[in-house]
């Protein structure tokens, strides 16, 4: 710290230059994280992002968007919010609707534990709050999938309280202003950037603070490519930009590749029996294109894809006479079989996982067997929740009808 005489003119002249143009002087972290305050605020009005969750500062609005955002990107979410706030407006109806619908409403989003922990949070909001989000940091924490990022979220933009909300965006700009080579995928890293930021953000416009931080992540110290430095309002106390360190930080441990499964899928098409209006020919024609049903199975309630609805299928790439097998082998009577083909082969990654898939279109004459849900393929699109994973077999499906 550079040392002056109370009255000494020098002083605020010395004081008005940018941090970093003070010659000798090494900002502590605490200090340099304070600089941030005011160009951040004032950048921040300016250059916000008209999103659907930035209208008002309804916290549920608030909740829904950022459990959205977690693990998706903005213009992806964009559709699917203001799909489910129109479906489901507020808490009570969360609380209230039924798992399927939820997860048809999450459909395409992907780490469906999030919509099933909503619903959970929703019924205990409705329990033990009164139906009113909990408006405290604490409180919030304690609502199912709800961490630390998301409560800071929620309860600084909703409600004003000055608690940091630190997601990798966060943690890559906060690690090049410091030029920090901590690894951020460590939960210390995190907790240690959280307790600077609590102490050091301005204590009066928390949300714009964080959304502030959302919005140098997203549009300036960008993810992938180099940062756009020249436009950042940090750029006067960012170690990274002095030392020409963004492609070094942040630090991430290289990550493990990911297992390859390889799967057959059986898309398993028949009709439906409707014993007494089948009498009619005339009717039952008129009908028929209308009456395919496509085999469903119902996956297990934990794991990956818990209690989504998927196309039957089995491990490892089969060629169509085994495949035929493993149809037989589910109930699949061979002298049903009108028609047996290939309809291509599918890739889906998930964060551990991929799945390399082949699949096989199957059309049998009558009903499927019942060790399957028949499901009606007009409903399927809407009352169904397939994973993406599956998207180009329901792709497939559209041929049918
Ligand atoms: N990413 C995470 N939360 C966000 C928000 N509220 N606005 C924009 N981007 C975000
Ligand atoms: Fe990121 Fe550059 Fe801004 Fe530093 S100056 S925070 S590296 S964009």
């Amino acid at each position: 710290m550079v040392m002056f005489k109370e009255d000494s003119p020098i002083k605020a002249l010395y004081q008005s230059l940018p941090v970093l143009e003070r010659q000798g002087e090494e900002l502590s972290e605490e200090a340099r994280l304070k600089a941030i305050n005011g160009p951040l605020l004032s950048w921040y009005p300016a250059h916000a992002r008209e999103l659907p969750w930035r209208r008002d500062r309804n916290p549920y609005r608030i909740w829904i968007s950022e459990i959205m955002l977690q693990q998706t990107r903005v213009e992806a979410v964009k559709p699917y919010f203001e799909r489910f706030m129109k479906a489901l407006p507020d808490i009570k109806a969360l609380a209230e609707v039924e798992e399927d619908a939820l997860l048809k409403l999450w459909e395409g989003l992907g780490y469906y534990s999030r919509a099933r922990n909503l619903k959970k949070a929703a019924v205990m909001i409705q329990e033990e709050y009164g139906g009113r989000m909990p408006e405290s940091y604490e409180e919030l924490l304690k609502l199912p999938g709800i961490g630390s990022y998301t409560a800071g979220a929620v309860a600084s933009i909703a409600f004003g309280i000055p608690v940091p909300a630190v997601d990798g965006n966060v943690m890559r700009v906060i690690s090049r202003l410091l030029g920090s080579f901590e690894d951020i995928t460590r939960p210390q890293t995190k907790k240690r950037l959280e307790i600077l930021l609590k102490q050091t953000m301005d204590q009066h416009q928390a949300g714009f603070f964080n959304q502030g931080l959302f919005e140098v992540g997203a549009l300036v110290c960008i993810p992938n490519g180099a940062p756009k430095c020249s436009e950042c309002p940090l750029s006067s106390v960012c170690i990274a930009r002095q030392k020409g360190l963004w492609d070094e930080i942040p630090v991430k441990p290289v990550k493990k590749a990911r297992r390859i499964e390889e799967k057959t899928v059986l898309v398993i098409v028949g009709r439906k029996e409707e014993p007494g209006k089948a009498e009619k020919e005339e009717l039952r024609e008129k009908e028929a294109k209308s009456q395919n049903v496509v085999a469903l199975k119902k996956r297990p309630p934990e794991g990956l894809l818990a209690s989504l609805y998927e196309f039957p299928n089995v491990e490892g790439k089969l060629l169509l006479e085994t495949s035929a097998q493993a149809a037989a082998a589910a109930g699949v009577a061979e002298t049903a079989v009108e028609a047996f083909r290939p309809i291509g082969e599918a890739k889906h990654i998930f964060s551990h996982v991929e799945w390399h898939m082949t699949g096989y279109l199957i059309q049998v004459t009558g009903a499927l067997p019942e060790t399957f849900i028949s499901a009606d393929i007009r409903e399927l699109e809407g009352k169904y929740p397939v994973p993406n994973a599956f998207l180009a077999y329901r792709k497939a499906l559209s041929t049918i009808n």
